[in-house]
């Protein structure tokens, strides 16, 4: 029971962030939104008000914000609606996922869950090594290779094929663009509406919804065939067939186009990050080309062995703590929270800054340092410290699914490619817009090839696979 003294302390008063007249904090905000969120953090503490991109909202910040994100209080007290509002008023669909809570998210979770996971590469490794290869060949033989972009296409070409069965790589610029505008001006909102009119976008989501439409009519095809394949998109139309209303039709599009929106920018991003810390960090190089060559040394690769690249999966980690893609979760209050001796008001739009210890020496000495070995020194893991796929009820989904994929991806193109950046001192140029990561502009050099393109055997599954 509270005592009378603690009964009577008033909630502390929420500091507004100096800002510009009009502007506010949008500009420090666009440069860098983690440096930003960071700065805020020291200056006043973990919650804070900030002025950005023409709207005032309140920012709870730092390691409590993110163990915060994985209470009861979070679950009840938090919802997204309104963040994505816009974007499934736009697609004329009655929901998505990132934007529902409670009981129906747990529920479409549970549907989309599997096929979302690494479960979904079971077996299929050697398919994936070959697809690595193609893409390697097709868009990183040239002495100048756009790290991004070449990575959107492989990353479109792995996740179409294991998803869907197919991939769609002639719509890749197509996807790229939609997200590009839909993020900004509809998620976001750091561009303004006014934007959805240019023809450029126009052109992309016709694109985007008539990939769309090709899937939702060959999945009818196969749900009236009765050959409804088992993967993501299977589960989705078996959802819809279960149960209409949860997955309504209108929704489909949204749905089945959907792992290409959550998948190609994060993954294309965070790998192109983790190149730049490879080729950058000295001494770093070296140990991932022997563990790829090493992995790669055997007929057969499995899950447990793209598991168990320890330094790669370090330096991906690496990759994801100095370049996250969320720098923030965005989030409206159901009702009034207490955090940390504040109370944040009901319906009050916040961002929860989970990413901001990822830049604290309090957690990771020296934190501008790429430093893989900091993960076997389980520093990532002290409680609030780390969470690139975000905390809470809708963390990533697709987590697990992203590790195996940038574990092979990263092991191949070291194995098979000697690559270096334009040229040593080279420093990263980024993006924050729509989501933060390395610029489009960065390029790297192929040296030339270093193994040559050699299939792996197909893993023997048991039956419980
Ligand atoms: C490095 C790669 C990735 C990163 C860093 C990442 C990060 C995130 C983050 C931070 C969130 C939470 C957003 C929020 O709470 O507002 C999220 C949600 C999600 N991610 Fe990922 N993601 C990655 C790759 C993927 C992939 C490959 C897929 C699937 C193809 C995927 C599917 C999803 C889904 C479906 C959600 C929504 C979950 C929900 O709302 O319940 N992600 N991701």
């Amino acid at each position: 029971m509270a005592s009378q003294a603690e009964a009577n302390t008033a909630p502390k008063t929420i500091p507004n962030v100096a800002g510009l007249p009009v502007v506010g904090n949008t500009l420090e905000m666009a440069k860098d939104p983690a440096a930003f969120f960071l700065r805020c953090f020291r200056d006043y503490g973990p919650v804070y008000r900030v002025n950005v991109f023409g709207q005032k909202s309140i920012v709870i910040a730092g390691p409590e914000a993110g163990k915060f994100m994985n209470t009861k209080a979070a679950r009840n007290g938090l919802r997204s609606k309104e963040f994505w509002q816009d974007f499934v008023d736009h697609h004329g669909a009655s929901k998505t996922l990132t934007g529902i809570d409670g009981e129906v998210h747990q529920k479409m979770r549970a549907i989309m869950r599997d096929g979302f996971s690494r479960n979904a590469m079971a077996g299929r490794y050697h398919e994936l090594t070959d697809i690595i290869d193609i893409s390697l060949a097709r868009d990183w033989g040239e002495s100048e290779v756009p790290v991004v972009e070449a990575f959107q296409y492989m990353i479109v070409h792995l996740l179409g094929e294991v998803m869907t069965g197919k991939a769609p790589l002639e719509y890749v610029r197509d996807i790229r663009v939609n997200i590009l505008y839909i993020l900004n001006v509809l998620v976001t909102k750091q561009r303004p509406s006014v934007m959805m009119k240019m023809p450029e976008f126009k052109k992309a989501s016709a694109r985007v919804d008539e990939l769309g439409e090709q899937m939702v009519d060959e999945f009818f095809a196969h749900a009236e065939a009765g050959t409804l394949p088992k993967n993501l998109l299977g589960d989705v139309m078996r959802g819809h067939l279960n149960d209409p209303e949860l997955i309504q039709k209108r929704d489909l599009k949204l749905v089945l186009t959907g792992p290409y929106v959550a998948g190609l920018d994060t993954v294309a991003n965070s790998l192109a990050a983790t190149v730049y810390g490879i080729l950058k960090t000295p001494g770093v190089l070296e140990k991932v080309q022997a563990e790829a060559d090493e992995l790669f040394s055997k007929d057969t690769v499995t899950e447990r062995d793209v598991l168990g690249l320890n330094y790669i999966q370090n330096c991906l980690k690496e990759g994801m703590r100095l370049w996250p893609i969320a720098v923030a979760q965005m989030r409206t209050t159901n009702h009034d929270l207490d955090f940390e001796g504040y109370v944040i008001p009901a319906d009050e739009k916040i961002f929860i800054g989970t990413s901001v210890p990822h830049f604290m020496e309090e957690f990771f000495p020296d934190p501008l340092k790429f430093d893989p070995d900091r993960c076997d020194r389980r520093e990532h893991l002290k409680p609030g410290a780390y969470a690139p796929f975000g905390r809470g009820t809708h963390s990533c989904l697709g987590q697990s699914l992203a590790e195996v994929l940038m574990g092979i991806c990263i092991a191949r193109l070291f194995h098979r490619l000697d690559i270096s950046l334009e040229s040593p001192d080279y420093v990263l140029k980024t993006k924050t817009a729509p989501t933060p990561g390395p610029a489009m502009s960065f390029k790297i050099k192929v040296d030339g090839i270093r193994k040559p393109a050699k299939s792996l055997k197909a893993e023997e599954l048991g039956e419980a696979a």
